[in-house]
């Protein structure tokens, strides 16, 4: 008799403590289930971190109080809203960037990245969600008018970018005239100080700095032999389970417009002709 009510007081005490809890929690969850090892529990939030380097304005930079933002974080910012996904963004020096990915520092990379054929094999991405192109800057007074005219031109990029690359090629491996920066900003400002003659980078942040260093005195060259660029967002290589979250995320907030909303406030306009496509390139061939 004293054995059984024991048993059924401890019963009724567990299931009300139980309960107790639950109330305490503020949750208005059923009754927990027995502790089998089977049922898996919700996994915690688990918050991506988004590296970027964020010397790249309109695409990622810092604001007076430190914050990182741009159309890159904005664009992230609304993927994962859609993906129910955290993300943090900290911000990340370019030279390594992919190797902080590579460690699984960083979850993501979002920095105004080019797809391209030889950083596929080694990072996965996104599909594409930019439009982009080389561009010159020069000072107003500057004969250049094409790229060729670099040739004999001291040039600045920034260190392992696309930029970097066309005037690697334009140049030669070995031409001491390449001054390789690490960021693109730092180039600009020895353009405007003389140390170099020409600066190449991505069309959408010269356009940006020239338009916001009127003292500068630069002006852009364009030219159509540069190869049309898309930005996608890097993802470790194999984890495709994120890379369809980022996917799905991107369709649908291109489908809901609010990427076009985006778009409009970094850029003007919204995005009715893919910047490869005015590049001269027939519209099927811009989407390799
Ligand atoms: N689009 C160029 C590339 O992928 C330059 C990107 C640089 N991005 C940055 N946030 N610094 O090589």
């Amino acid at each position: 008799m004293t054995l059984l009510s024991t048993r059924r007081f401890l019963q009724i005490a567990g299931l009300s403590a139980a309960s107790l809890l639950l109330v305490a929690c503020g949750k208005k969850e059923p009754p927990a289930p027995a502790p089998v090892a089977s049922a898996p529990a919700a996994a915690p939030a688990r918050v991506y971190v988004v590296g970027t380097d964020a010397a790249y304005a309109p695409f990622e930079s810092q604001n007076e109080k430190g914050e990182i933002v741009g159309f890159d974080i904005e664009v992230v910012q609304a993927i994962a809203a859609k993906a129910g996904i955290e993300v943090k963004f900290v911000n990340t020096p370019w030279e390594g960037i992919f190797n902080a990915l590579a460690q699984g520092d960083r979850d993501m990379i979002v920095s105004a990245v080019t797809i391209t054929e030889e950083r596929k094999a080694t990072i996965d991405f996104s599909n594409p969600y930019f439009d982009a192109q080389q561009l010159i800057a020069v000072k107003d007074n500057s004969k250049v008018s094409k790229f060729a005219d670099l040739k004999k031109l001291k040039v600045g990029v920034q260190t392992g970018t696309t930029g970097d690359e066309a005037v690697t090629k334009l140049l030669g491996k070995t031409s001491a005239a390449i001054k390789r920066f690490e960021s693109t900003p730092l180039a600009l400002k020895e353009l405007e100080a003389g140390g170099v003659d020409a600066v190449v980078a991505d069309n959408g942040v010269i356009i940006h700095y020239v338009a916001n260093n009127p003292g500068g005195k630069f002006k852009t060259v364009a030219d159509k032999d540069f190869v049309p660029e898309q930005y996608g967002i890097a993802i470790k290589k194999g984890n495709t389970e994120l890379q369809a979250k980022v996917n799905k995320g991107l369709a649908d907030i291109k489908a809901d417009g609010s990427y076009d909303k985006i778009f409009a406030k970094y850029f003007g306009a919204p995005p009715t002709v893919p910047a490869a496509a005015t590049a001269a390139a027939p519209a099927s061939a811009a989407s390799k």
